[in-house]
Formats: structure tokens, sequence, C-alpha cells
């Protein structure tokens, strides 16, 4: 996979200025936070500034894979939120040089932190939150947007049945191997795994007039899913789309607020559901112009989305209790990891951009091949999670390249398994995760620039040698006792106390931000 930022003069993308009103969602203190006088600087500023961005240019990050010559992302709609910059970029943007090398590049970056800076100030800390007044409506939804889309799990794609890996409400079959909580989870399933939760949250109500936050348990990624690789019409892949949003405007609750109140979990990546125009990829669900207030939550977003979260991909771990997890942390943190780095992946040979190839090379030369595993995923290899999860187990480092979208799975199976993710590219980790991962990134992982691979300035081995020991067990035990109970999604039943699962960090969130919508 290959960013590249392009710039289209001709083709800037404006939504109906209908929609530009409720794009973006208040953050909570929005009307405290201006005085008079800073706000008439801003609107000075801002209107100086969307001119020059309306005037200039929309910018566009593509990504080429394997499945796609190369697929692009605009963010022609950023002068909608140009009301927060006001906030200071992180400084994350000049660590990262070698994208920053252009101009357009680094303000189109700059945006991109400023957004996710406003998007950890909305993280809720409280963990115990009072369910009075705050009320979450579960829609039930018919059957085809949801249930329908899991009964045809043995048709979803052409060459392989889903069941197996969507029973259990979305988790799959246990994997004994792995001990209590362990199952073949899918890694497109979050969907009914999320569903399954929020059921039991204890907040839900019955009643919509006492709900603050509506859940809509639509399943758009196993929608999308179906169609990728059918001979199927843009009518046959936006149809569902449609329907939901239709269904959705029978509804008060939907009209009162313009769904700002809503929000929707998708199992698939952004960029499954913003198809650019008539291409062949995916269905335009996330562009219509009704699925522009709610938040959405996905396990790869849209960068310069202010409401739209990324959000761990589901593990093979989903404990039921407390102590599940606490034995877990005891299990990886007492691990013993012979091998310096493993890499579990496949080459990209048909990818002239991607790092994978020199990443093999260097894991695999005679100098390196005592510290380092390679496991070949081509071919279908890694299918066993047990044999995935002990190679992570038993390695200090994880090389986490970029596949054909930035964000990687594997990134969480390896933070789960107590192993310390090397990162080549930001948007595989660091501009997702704005709820579940610190923006003080060196506290997790260590960041090997992609073009420097790429160009071969750097060897990958060398580096990690170089990271002490006493760096290294910090790293992992912050990853194993502060990051992991917060990247793993618990099973439709658990219950914790002295920890936060992921779920529980998206939904305390929500709570507490919807409830203070006017
Ligand atoms: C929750 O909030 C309600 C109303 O704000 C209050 O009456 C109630 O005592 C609170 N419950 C707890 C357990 O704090
Ligand atoms: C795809 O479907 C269209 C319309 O049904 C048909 O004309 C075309 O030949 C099909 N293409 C393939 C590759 O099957
Ligand atoms: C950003 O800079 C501040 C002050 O220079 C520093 O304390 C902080 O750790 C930096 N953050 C990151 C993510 O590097």
């Amino acid at each position: 996979m290959a960013i590249t930022l392009m710039h289209r003069r001709s083709n800037f993308q404006r939504l109906p200025t209908k929609t530009a009103a409720f794009l973006s969602p208040s953050p909570p203190k929005s009307s405290s936070f201006l005085s008079f006088s800073t706000s008439f600087l801003l609107l000075v500023l801002l209107t100086i500034w969307s001119l020059s961005i309306i005037l200039s240019s929309s910018f566009q990050i593509c990504f080429s894979s394997r499945k796609l010559d190369s697929y692009c992302i605009s963010s022609g709609a950023l002068s909608h939120s140009l009301r927060h910059l006001i906030i200071p970029p992180s400084n994350l943007s000049r660590t990262f040089k070698p994208i920053t090398a252009n101009n357009e590049i680094s303000e189109a970056i700059k945006l991109v932190e400023e957004k996710l800076h406003i998007m950890r100030k909305w993280a809720s800390t409280n963990n115990n939150i009072n369910c009075s007044g705050k009320g979450i409506f579960v829609y039930d939804l018919p059957s085809k947007f949801n249930k329908d889309l899991i009964a045809q799990c043995n048709k979803l794609l052409p060459w392989t049945d889903l069941c197996e890996f969507l029973v259990n409400d979305g988790i799959g079959l246990p994997i004994p191997r792995l001990g209590p909580g362990w199952y073949r989870t899918h890694q497109y399933s979050l969907e009914p795994i999320f569903h399954s939760r929020v059921l039991n949250h204890r907040c839900r109500v019955s009643d919509p007039a006492q709900a603050r936050l509506f859940y809509v348990p639509f399943y758009a990624g196993l929608d999308v899913l179906r169609w990728h690789f059918a001979n199927a019409s843009i009518s046959d892949k936006d149809k569902l789309s449609n329907e939901l949003v239709k269904w959705l405007e029978t509804r008060p609750e939907w009209t009162r607020r313009s769904g700002r109140d809503h929000m929707f979990v998708l199992g698939k990546i952004s960029w499954d559901f913003r198809r650019v125009g008539d291409g062949p990829w995916g269905s335009n669900f996330l562009s219509l112009p009704e699925m522009q207030s709610p938040f959405k939550f996905l396990i790869e977003r849209q960068p310069w989305e202010l409401n739209e979260i990324g959000i761990p991909h589901p593990t093979h771990f989903h404990p039921h209790s407390d102590d599940d997890i606490a034995a877990w942390q005891a299990r990886v943190a007492s691990s013993v990891r012979g091998k310096l780095v493993s890499f579990v992946g496949a080459a990209r040979p048909e990818s002239t951009e991607s790092i994978r190839s020199v990443l093999i090379k260097q894991c695999t030369t005679a100098a390196a091949a005592a510290a380092c595993r390679f496991v070949d995923c081509g071919g279908g290899r890694c299918g066993d999670p047990g044999d995935v999860m002990t190679t992570f187990m038993e390695s200090e480092f994880c090389l986490q390249p970029p596949g054909d979208s930035p964000t990687r799975k594997s990134v969480f199976d390896g933070l789960v398994a107590g192993c310390i993710p090397v990162i080549f590219n930001p948007f595989t980790a660091y501009y997702q995760y704005p709820w579940h991962l610190p923006e003080d990134y060196q506290k997790y992982s260590v960041y090997v620039d992609e073009e420097e691979v790429r160009t071969g300035k750097v060897d990958v081995m060398e580096r990690l040698r170089a990271v002490e020991p006493d760096k290294r067990k910090e790293m992992r035990r912050y990853i194993i006792y502060e990051l992991m109970p917060g990247l793993l999604y618990g099973d439709a039943g658990s219950q914790f106390r002295r920890f936060r699962d992921s779920f529980g960090i998206i939904m305390d969130s929500m709570i507490e931000m919807t409830s203070k919508l006017e």
C-alpha cells in the first residue's frame, strides 16, 4: 500500500450547504471556550482560511492496494469544521518529516492532527456513569438490515463460508488451546459483536423518549462485503443503505437532531463505504448526506472526519470477566520471548510500493535469522490463530507494515500478546484510534519511517536491537497493564468492574457526549 497525496483543482467536492450546518458535532464545551473577541478574530481568520482552501484545492489521499488500482479519499468537506483550528496542533507532524515534505501534504496532515486532538477530548474517563437521564435506545431494525445478513453467512464471500466465525453472537467458535475467552473471530465481525453487547448495556432503555443516545444496528460492513467480489450493479450495492436511511427518516428520534445523537458501528474500513463515483469498489453509504451527522465507529477511519472515530479491530480474545483479563495479563507478562522480532504476513510482490519484501529480506538474512521469525501467510497459511498468537507471545517486537489499507488487525493481535508494534506509517495506528491509543506513541510502539525502509536507509533489525532492554520492559508493561484491557471486546454477557474494555470506552464517551447535546 502506498499513500500519495493528489492535488485536484478541478474536482472540488462540497457537501450541500444543508448538510454543512449539522456536519460537525459540537464538542461538549464549545459554547464556553470562546470569548467574544477571540470568536470575532477567529471568524476573520476562518473566512480567510476557508476562502484559501476553496480557492486553492481540496486534498486527496490515495492508497494503492492489491484489490484496486488505487482508491482515494478527498478532504473536500474540511471547511465545515474550520472553527476548530483554534486548537493548537499536536507535535506529531514534526515527527513524521518525510510525509510533510510537501506543503499541501503537511497542511492536510496538520488538519488530521487537529481533528484527533478534538476527538481525544471527547473520551470519557468516567467508567461509572449514572444512567439516570442518559438512556441508550437500540433500534429493532427489520431483519434485512442485520440478522438476514448473518443468515447468509455461507454466501457473503464466494470462496469461503463465514458461518463458523459468526456464531456465538459474532465471536465465533472457541479456541480451547488459548484458554477461556478465546475464539476464532473474523476480522469483519465487529457489527454483531457490538450489537450483542449494546443490547445488554445497563443504560439501555426500551422507551425512546427516555434515551439520549440511539444505536443503529445496521450491519453495513457485512452488506458491502457480499458485493466486493460479485458482479453487482451500483444499485445492488447501495440498495440496503438507501433503504436504511429511508427507514430512519420515518422515525421522529432520527429527524429531531438530524441524527447527531445516533451512532453506527461498522466492521469494515471507511473506504469501503465511500465509493469513488461509479467505481467498482464498495457502497456510498458514508457519502450519503444523511450519514454526515451521526457518529460512525470503524476499524479504519476517514482521516478528516471529526465524527468518524477509529476503534480497535476485534481480536480473538473476548473475556467474560475481570478475572479473565487479569489471568491473560499474567500469562503474557511472564511469556518467554526468545525472538527479538517477528513478522506474520505475506509479501505483496505485485505492489512496487510495498515495503513488505524489504522487511522479509531483512528478517531472513543469515545474520538475522536467529533473532527474527517470519511466518509466511501467503496462500492462507495463517489460518490458525493459536499459532499466530504463540508467535507474538514469543517475540519482543512485531513488524506491522501496511497491507491493503493502512491499518492492520495484526497490530491489535500483537498488542494483546504483549508484543511491541513496529509501525511504518502513522495512518496504521497513530491517526486512527484517539480513544484507545495515547497521543504519545513512543509509550507503546517503535516508529520507523516507511520511506527509509524502502530506500534502504535503515536496517530494522539494527534499529530494534538498539532499543534498551529497560525501555522494552517499560513499553511492554504499559501495553499489558494500561492499554490491553481497553483494546478488547468482552463477550456478549461480560461485566467488568476493575477494567474497562474497548466497548466500555466507546459507550461511556458517547453517553457523556450525547447527554450534553442541546
Ligand atoms: C443518579 O442520578 C439521579 C438524578 O440525577 C439521582 O437522583 C440518583 O441518586 C443518582 N444515582 C446514583 C447511584 O448516584
Ligand atoms: C456482469 O453482469 C452484466 C449484467 O448482468 C453482464 O452483462 C456481464 O457480462 C457480467 N460480467 C461478468 C464478468 O460476468
Ligand atoms: C509534544 O511536545 C511536548 C513539549 O515539547 C512534549 O512534552 C510532548 O511529549 C510531545 N508529545 C509528543 C507526542 O511527542
